[in-house]
């Protein structure tokens, strides 16, 4: 990825508060299935812990970062590539949100804040506003990393 002291601080947040998601059979299936051009759901979703702890500690923003890092991983969690042609795929966008957080909350014990992160993150295409601050902040870097990843492939 990146090597200066503020990534490689990011990075290790990351594993410190979330090494069972990343080792996890769910998250490692995600390095299978394609999300944005060639960029996988696993790598996009690292990104998107990523940059929402970029945005919260470069803003100094009063967030859990523990729940932020984690909601963050979890927010694609719907496991299935959403590509190939499937009556199920249907609607993807409007739907995938809702099946991230129910397979989520069957392989991990979520807190209320996590749940949210994960519902709310196609805000405002699923029309329930988020209820935290954490829920917006993983919002924004999702878009942030969707937009760079279908321009640029990163
Ligand atoms: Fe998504
Ligand atoms: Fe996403």
């Amino acid at each position: 990825m990146k090597n200066n002291n503020f990534d490689i601080q990011i990075e290790s947040l990351i594993v410190f508060v979330a090494e069972d998601i990343l080792r996890s059979a769910g998250m490692q299936s995600e390095r299978q299935y394609l999300h944005h051009g060639t960029v996988t759901c696993y790598e996009h979703s690292v990104r998107v812990a990523y940059m929402s702890a970029y945005i919260a500690l470069r803003l100094c923003l009063p967030v859990n970062m523990r729940s932020l890092l984690r909601g963050a991983l979890l927010h694609d969690y719907f496991l299935y590539d959403w590509h190939e042609t499937d009556k199920s795929h249907r609607f993807h966008g409007f739907i995938h949100a809702k099946r991230a957080l129910e397979k989520a909350s069957l392989d991990f014990e979520l807190s209320e804040m996590e749940q949210d992160i994960i519902s709310k993150h196609m805000f405002p295409l699923n029309p329930k506003p988020p209820k935290y601050l954490e829920s917006v902040v993983v919002l924004v870097a999702d878009k942030i990393c969707a937009i760079s990843e279908l321009l640029y492939g990163r």
